[in-house]
């Protein structure tokens, strides 16, 4: 397995491209570790857990709650994990958002890793750091900004997730291309799901290739203070939707690019909206959702990129060429 090594403001760490989750005892060592996965990935890929602890989550994101977190935690006390225990989260984002939490509170902050198993998870969840669970309909309300010790990338781990899971995940990678690789974007257009099912190399190449973009942009602005909520393309208004809605939340910030290219369009004579519209449509994902403006309008009000009485909305320029605008609720109301 080849090592990386990438620097975050008070920490390192280590990534693990061309991984494989049987050799994670190369990563840990002989620290003390606790498995933390869900159902799905348990049932799946069992063989891995073999004879190691492990906390199996019930599967989904209306389980990403604070009482799934004391549930576990009080597994962790059972199992008599310590300080010095390693807690490795083997799944998607829900689960890499539960483990990467529980270990930042537990005995006041244990180490962590994670071994990402869907596609969203490897190209955006895993990295950067936050962590956290959501409460009622607010998405990700609370939580906390602290690195994991390793990722480790197993993209055989795939061979198991199911098509809709990996259009979610293309829901990431074609934001990536948007906001940041206008390169990635045409690559895109050129193929489909079915070519990187199939092309082992090419998705090796695509899914290292948006773990570098995000890491990079997060050790620019791991604290979020500029360029780095440039990836919030598409789920100011995504999120909103998530959770009102029970969409996926791929779909949900397919939903959103949608419309915050419509609203590029508006504000500032972006021209390619059709082009982000038919490239989310190649790869099977949603564009469009008959939605209560209301009732999405206040939840957007309570969305922690909200300052008084505006929001800061990711529109683009141009095709790979993102920035930050603040829009009143009022303006957004009359345009969604
Ligand atoms: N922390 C961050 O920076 C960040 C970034 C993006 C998304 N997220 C969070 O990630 C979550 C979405 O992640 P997700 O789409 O991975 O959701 P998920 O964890 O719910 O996984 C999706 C589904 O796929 C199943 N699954 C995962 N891997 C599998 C495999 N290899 N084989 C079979 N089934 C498998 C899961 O059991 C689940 O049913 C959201 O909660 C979102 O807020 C966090
Ligand atoms: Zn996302």
């Amino acid at each position: 397995m080849q090592k990386k090594v990438f620097h975050f403001s008070n920490s390192s760490v280590d990534y693990y491209f061309g991984g494989r989750i049987s050799k994670i005892k190369e990563v840990v060592g002989s620290f003390k570790t606790v498995f933390i996965t869900d159902e799905n990935v348990f049932s799946a890929h069992e063989k891995q857990f073999k004879s190691r602890d492990v906390i199996v989550l019930k599967a989904g994101e209306e389980y990403k709650i604070q009482p799934t977190v004391d549930s576990v935690i009080q597994q962790l006390i059972e199992m008599e994990a310590d300080r010095k225990t390693v807690l490795i989260g083997v799944g998607g984002g829900v689960v890499t958002d539960i483990t990467g939490y529980v270990a930042s509170i537990y005995m006041r902050g244990i180490a962590f890793g994670f071994v990402p198993t869907s596609l969203l998870a490897m190209v955006d969840a895993c990295i950067g750091g936050k962590n956290g669970i959501d409460v009622g309909v607010y998405k990700n309300m609370v939580g906390i900004i602290r690195q994991p010790s390793f990722l480790l990338f197993d993209s055989s781990l795939l061979q198991t997730l199911a098509d809709d899971e990996w259009r979610n995940g293309f829901a990431e990678i074609i934001k990536h291309a948007s906001i940041k690789d206008a390169a990635m974007f045409k690559e895109l257009e050129q193929n489909d799901l079915s070519f990187y099912q199939k092309k082992k190399k090419d998705l090796g190449v695509l899914i290292r290739r948006n773990a570098l973009l995000k890491t990079k942009v997060v050790q620019q602005d791991e604290f979020e203070k500029g360029d780095r909520k440039l990836l919030n393309f598409g789920h100011t208004l995504g999120h909103a939707l998530e959770n009102q809605y029970g969409l996926p939340h791929g779909q949900a910030v397919s939903i959103g690019m949608a419309y915050a290219s419509s609203l590029s369009q508006k504000f500032i004579g972006f021209k390619n909206a059709n082009k982000i519209v038919s490239l989310l449509g190649q790869y099977g994902l949603p564009t469009f959702v008959e939605f209560d403006k209301d009732k999405v309008i206040n939840v957007l009000k309570m969305d922690k990129k909200k300052t008084r009485d505006s929001i800061s909305f990711i529109l683009l320029e141009e095709i790979g060429k993102a920035f930050i605008k603040e829009i009143s609720i009022k303006e957004l109301y009359e345009n969604l």
